[in-house]
């Protein structure tokens, strides 16, 4: 397997990081997962995007133009043979002595690599996954794609060992987002059911590209939060996320989503997103 690392396209155990990266000891960097299909970027534009925009909340000073880092994903899909998975990459603040506040000399470190994965015909996509409601412990800049998961970690071991595998977060009683991917409802009356974009969550570019089909198709949205009692009586209910595209949620807490099957409004959204993709 061939990753990127600064610079260098490198066999993965020779990649190495050094002990006083600040990715390594502080959590301080951003990320991006951008989904693969057929050997293509899927959505690599609205990624980048994001991208530049976590680098500057953080103020990362950003390494590569978009042109650049286009060229970098596509050498690394092209090294591996990638046909269909997932490509990482992440920006941290450099390596530098341990200290808090920003180093003034240090480069940032950039690592990418990719896992091959079967996203379209993947079993979860048939049968549906189950889910389990946590409360939702990160901070308050949701927004940015920092790779400071732990509360992530915690929160999807947590759903692992309930029997699910996805944990939904909780704030107030409404559902903020999955431990990493967007939280859908569908409505009894049909529409399709989001949290609005804020700091509260990620801004999800599944999530995104979904609405912007569900617009063309003349499918009803309502960008507003959902309580975990509107997601247990809800018609249906799915996640979105660059790694798995669109996957239908079954039960919620043990209970099933309407009958417990993947509902038909969700594999029409999962059909529609695969062609867009595709
Ligand atoms: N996670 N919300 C959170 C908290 C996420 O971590 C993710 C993605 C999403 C979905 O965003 P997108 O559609 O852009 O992938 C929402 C990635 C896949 C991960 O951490 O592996």
């Amino acid at each position: 397997r061939i990753v990127f690392l600064n610079g260098s396209f490198l066999p993965l155990e020779d990649a190495k990081v050094p002990f006083m990266d600040r990715g390594f000891l502080f959590g301080d960097g951003i990320y991006e997962g951008i989904g693969v299909l057929n050997g293509r970027l899927v959505d690599n534009e609205a990624h980048l995007e994001r991208l530049e925009r976590s680098l500057r909340e953080v103020r990362i000073a950003n390494p590569y133009s978009r042109a650049e880092w286009t060229r970098l994903e596509e050498e690394l899909v092209r090294r591996n043979g990638m046909v269909e998975g997932f490509l990482y990459f992440q920006v941290t603040r450099g390596v530098s002595e341990r200290d808090f506040f920003f180093p003034e000399d240090a480069q940032p470190t950039v690592a990418m690599f990719t896992q091959a994965k079967s996203i379209v015909h993947a079993p979860v996509a048939e049968t549906g996954i189950a889910v389990v409601t946590v409360p939702d412990l990160r901070w308050e800049r949701r927004d940015i794609k920092a790779i400071s998961l732990l509360a992530q970690v915690l929160a999807k071991q947590t759903a692992k060992e309930a029997g699910a595998q996805e944990a939904w977060m909780v704030e107030d009683g409404f559902v903020t987002e999955g431990g990493s991917s967007s939280a859908f409802i569908i409505t009894k009356a049909g529409a399709v059911v989001v949290r609005p974009l804020s700091h509260a969550i990620l801004p999800g570019i599944t999530r995104k590209s979904l609405l912007e089909l569900s617009k063309e198709e003349g499918i009803v949205l309502e960008e507003r939060r959902f309580t975990v009692e509107e997601a247990y009586d809800a018609a249906e209910a799915f996640l979105t996320s660059a790694s798995n595209f669109i996957l239908p949620v079954v039960t919620i807490d043990g209970r099933p989503v309407a009958d417990g099957k993947p509902g038909p409004l969700t594999q029409k959204l999962r059909q529609l997103y695969l062609k867009m993709a595709g």
